[in-house]
């Protein structure tokens, strides 16, 4: 289980990123992934599995999520497919990630609006409960076990429907021009 990401500048905006803020986020929160299933690989039984977890902004832009956390989501998803192929072939093993909806833990309370994502987040899902740690660990639990053994290389959405949402319920009132 690959479950850490660490981005020093995620407080700036992406343009405002240095390389080196950049190559930090990158580095910890994505190429970790490739050197741990190289790690682990040769040691995990065949049908074994590993999984990650990663976040909607790697496809569609979150005000905030900055520091080049998004770019780093991006690449972890990508080379969960590229993985899934590489260690499929050599050891037999699965490699997927969740990508899980906003939920208030230490690392995201640094992001510094994790609260204002979660609020958003209840306002505009299709379910409107609070995401639970307890549902992203029950989606590891099954994609690490037998029951998924068909399952390798996806990004399956734990985060109570948000990704299927194309426009937001509250907010949505234009302002009055002139
Ligand atoms: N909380 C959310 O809203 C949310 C949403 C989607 C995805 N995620 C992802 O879930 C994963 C776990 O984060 P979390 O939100 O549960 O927070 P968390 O604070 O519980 O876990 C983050 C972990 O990363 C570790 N870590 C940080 N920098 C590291 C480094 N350089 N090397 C090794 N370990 C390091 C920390 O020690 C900590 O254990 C992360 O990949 C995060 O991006 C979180």
């Amino acid at each position: 289980m690959h479950s850490l990401a660490n981005g020093p500048e995620v407080k700036k905006a992406l343009i405002d990123t240095s390389r080196a803020g950049y190559l930090a986020a990158v580095s910890a929160s994505a190429y970790s992934l490739v050197s741990m299933v190289r790690a682990f690989g040769p040691l995990m039984r065949r049908g074994g599995a590993v999984a990650s977890l990663t976040y909607m902004a790697s496809e569609k832009a979150i005000p905030g999520y900055g520091g080049g956390m998004s770019s780093a989501k991006a690449a972890l998803e990508s080379d969960t497919r590229v993985l899934a192929f590489e260690a499929g072939r050599r050891y037999g093993i699965r490699v997927n990630t969740i990508s899980a909806g906003p939920y208030a833990s230490r690392a995201a309370s640094a992001i510094g609006i994790i609260d204002d994502m979660v609020t958003y987040c209840e306002g505009n899902a299709p379910l409107t409960e609070r995401l639970e740690a307890t549902e992203v660990g029950a989606a590891t639990a099954f994609l690490c076990s037998p029951l998924a053994s068909g399952i390798t290389g996806t990004t399956i959405y734990v985060d109570k429907g948000i990704h299927a949402m194309g426009m937001a319920v509250d907010g949505t009132t234009v302002p009055a021009r002139g």
